[in-house]
């Protein structure tokens, strides 16, 4: 395996210098062809409109087997590169979503391919181990090596774990462990503790709650889903917990112009957490903790300000709250930092900040006090996957070595700049256009069009994502850079210019 993949990517090395000269796409400008990128292609290219024929063959023959509502096309991951992404009709188009930002350095990056090549490596992606019980002799080095090196401000412990929901149920689970252990202090669990919570009754399976912000997403599993509250598709005719659920912020744009409303919703989204977890302690259902993204994704791209989230902070501390910052989204460098919650400049920013997407491995950090005191209180069988942790090494290498969170920076400054230029051409269709880095959003006058210039979009080879009620959400990888947002600019203004 490992020699057919070296030849692979000797082969490909030796393509690229054709896909270099091949003229991509017709709506490339000047500036926009200027590739520096060592393993990209130089621009979309389009076959048929998508999904083309076989993509849709493929999905007939996949309806036949599972729900297949929301496949958009079948993909050809070997042929992908960079920030192309490559579909099974030949069509190559610059993937501005990213597996739903999950995608760090682009398709089939060299650096991860070499990863595989190396024979050291190997037992490492053919035995997957539980973790928690049988963990390889290389696991501290290559946790310290990946995942602690990136460690947000005063935490020093981590655990992995597989996707975002299961690192978000588990950090639930460390809170309410924490909050518990709190209330009884040095005592252990009583007779009446044990007995109770083999029958889900309280005191053993306690009244305890967590609050969360109306628009937010933590994922879909039974926990995680009480405080998701961006879909109703998401909800719906699942059980859930009675916990509280805050407003968040809804800012006006431009920021600068609307300073003092912005300032007075901040404040009454922050006085209604107080009210809120004043109400629910008196229910008999305190609130153990608040989790939060730093910017709402899923719900539409919801910015607050740095004090907003300082506050906040405060407000979990005072109560005696775990503060749980969800990192699942905007971490892995996306926002031109490393993770979201450094653009709030504090040393002691959270108690719990979940990741995966970017990091491709699930898990999350905690401050010492939320580790929780016993084996087997959080626990699955494979605790996370060891050769993601050899992949996001590399990634964070490349980071490094590259200057991608510079790069974010920049092309992120310069797909807003475009995105304001847009919308004052088109004050009909856009409007609040906001972004941090490349995490990136602007919202379209009504659900309708916003569909409709996503599918036009992607016909011209340009793949686009949506979030909240209308709005557009760019996700692109760490490696798309400012000659990447120009290709993207001119095809998105083509496709804004045939709607008007
Ligand atoms: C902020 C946030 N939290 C949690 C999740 C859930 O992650 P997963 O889909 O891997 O379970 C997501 C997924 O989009 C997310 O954006």
């Amino acid at each position: 395996m490992a020699s057919s993949l070296i030849s692979r990517q000797l082969a490909l090395s030796l393509q690229k210098n054709l896909w270099l000269s091949a003229s991509g796409c017709r709506y490339v400008s000047k500036a926009a062809t200027k590739t520096q990128m060592e393993f990209d292609y130089d621009g979309p290219s389009m076959k048929t409109s998508v999904p083309g024929p076989r993509s849709q063959e493929l999905t007939k023959q996949l309806g036949d087997i599972q729900n297949v509502g929301a496949v958009n096309f079948f993909c050809n991951y070997e042929e992908s590169r960079g920030n192309y992404l490559v579909d099974v009709d030949g069509n190559r188009m610059l993937d501005l979503y990213t597996q739903i930002s999950s995608i760090p350095i682009g398709y089939n990056h060299p650096a991860l391919l070499k990863l595989m090549t190396n024979p050291h490596n190997l037992s490492t992606f053919v035995n997957r181990p539980a973790l928690g019980i049988l963990p390889p002799e290389n696991f501290p080095d290559k946790i310290s090596e990946s995942l602690l090196s990136v460690a947000p401000s005063g935490m020093s412990r981590v655990q992995t774990m597989a996707c975002g929901s299961c690192s978000n149920e588990n950090a639930f689970k460390s809170m309410f462990i924490w909050y518990r252990n709190k209330e009884r202090g040095q005592t252990a669990p009583s007779d009446q503790d044990l007995s109770t919570c083999m029958v889900n009754q309280a005191p053993g399976c306690p009244d305890l709650s967590i609050l969360s912000f109306m628009g937010s997403f933590h994922g879909r599993t039974m926990g995680c889903l009480a405080t998701t509250h961006s879909k109703v598709i998401h909800k719906l005719d699942i059980p859930s917990f009675d916990w509280p659920i805050a407003p968040f912020p809804r800012l006006q744009y431009p920021l600068e112009e609307f300073t003092r409303e912005n300032a007075q919703e901040e404040s009454r989204c922050l006085e209604e957490v107080e009210d809120l977890i004043v109400k629910w302690r008196q229910k008999g259902k305190p609130v153990a903790g608040i989790v939060v993204e730093p910017i709402q994704a899923e719900g539409g791209d919801n910015h607050a300000s740095p004090d907003f989230f300082r506050s906040l902070r405060n407000i979990a501390r005072k109560h005696g709250s775990a503060f749980h910052v969800d990192e699942v989204q905007t971490g892995g460098g996306t926002t031109g930092k490393f993770w979201a919650h450094e653009h709030w400049g504090m040393d002691d920013p959270a108690d719990i900040v979940s990741f995966s997407k970017k990091l491709l491995t699930g898990g999350y950090f905690q401050r010492d006090e939320l580790q929780p005191d016993k084996p087997y209180r959080i626990f699955n069988t494979w605790m996370g996957d060891p050769s993601k942790n050899l992949f996001l090494a590399e990634v964070l290498n490349v980071i490094h070595r590259e200057n991608l969170l510079e790069e974010v920076t920049r092309s992120g400054k310069a797909l807003l700049k475009g995105l304001y230029e847009l919308q004052g051409q088109y004050p009909n269709i856009l409007s609040r256009a906001r972004g941090q880095g490349t995490f990136c959003a602007v919202d379209i006058c009504d659900d309708e069009t916003r569909n409709s210039i996503m599918l036009k979009a992607r016909d011209k080879g340009v793949i686009l994502g949506g979030c909240g009620d209308r709005s557009i959400r760019f996700r692109p990888a760490l490696v798309f850079k400012e000659y990447h947002v120009h290709i993207f600019l001119n095809i998105f203004s083509d496709v804004l210019a045939q709607l008007k």
